[in-house]
């Protein structure tokens, strides 16, 4: 790692930032100086040899003018976690970094924001948006010019045909699929292996194929 490697703070300190941990280390510019835990649920003081600091003092040891972030969190509460520390950490003055594998397929217009993380063997086309915030398991198909909205979970082997659009903090299960130009709408959660025709409706559960809403269930994880 050179010295003028940039330097980042990992927020979460569970598997997901375990997993960040070794792919931001070993695959990317970034340099990890510490994790970063809220206080209530910090359980120990270092990990992999870095210091675990509180949330809450994050800004005072790690002034947001030398390092900026990054929220390593997975879709528990549909998302709502990672997504609350991402915006405290921007509110705090944080800039967050996107990890994007070295084996991923990026075209050279596609978009990324802030706090994305894009697993091998991702395919994202031609001018293809993912907004703040996304999580990209591996090997996606992203089609060219789809839209995936802030606050996503895209777990694996989804096929996203093009012209989509995926609605905030959704949830896609492993090895479902969009027919070309459908829109997801915010909040909802894709089973696996679920295809997707038409245009889903905000918060739903969708199964099957073709797909139909089920109840909500009182799966602690998806629920808001
Ligand atoms: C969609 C999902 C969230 C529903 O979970 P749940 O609320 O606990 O639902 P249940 O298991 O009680 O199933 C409810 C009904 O939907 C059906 N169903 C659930 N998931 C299904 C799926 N993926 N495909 C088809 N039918 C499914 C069940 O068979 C059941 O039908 P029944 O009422 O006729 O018996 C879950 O099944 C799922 O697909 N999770 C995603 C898994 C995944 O991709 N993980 C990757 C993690 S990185």
């Amino acid at each position: 790692m050179s010295d003028n490697a940039e330097k980042i703070v990992l927020v979460g300190t569970g598997e997901t930032a375990q997993i960040a941990y070794e792919y931001i280390s070993l695959d990317s510019p970034y340099e990890i100086v510490a994790f970063s835990e809220e206080r209530e649920f910090r359980k120990k003081d270092s990990l992999y040899e870095l210091p675990v600091v509180d949330f809450e003092q994050i800004d005072t040891l790690y002034p947001p003018d030398q390092y900026k972030v990054f929220v390593a969190v997975s879709y528990n509460k549909l998302n709502r976690i990672r997504t609350r520390l991402f915006l405290e950490a921007k509110s705090l003055g944080y800039s967050a970094i996107s990890y994007i594998s070295s084996h991923a397929f990026v075209w050279r217009n596609v978009d990324i924001g802030e706090n994305c993380f894009i697993f091998e063997n991702n395919v994202l086309q031609h001018k293809v948006k993912i907004e703040d915030n996304v999580i990209l398991w591996s090997g996606n198909h992203v089609g060219h010019q789809t839209r995936i909205k802030k606050n996503c979970y895209i777990s694996s082997h989804c096929v996203i045909s093009g012209y989509c659009e995926i609605g905030e903090s959704s949830f896609l299960g492993v090895n479902c699929c969009f027919n070309d130009g459908v829109i997801v709408a915010d909040d909802c959660v894709i089973g696996s292996g679920t295809v997707i025709r038409k245009n889903t409706k905000k918060g739903k559960v969708y199964v099957g194929n073709p797909a139909k809403p089920i109840p909500k269930s009182s799966y602690e994880t998806f629920s808001v």
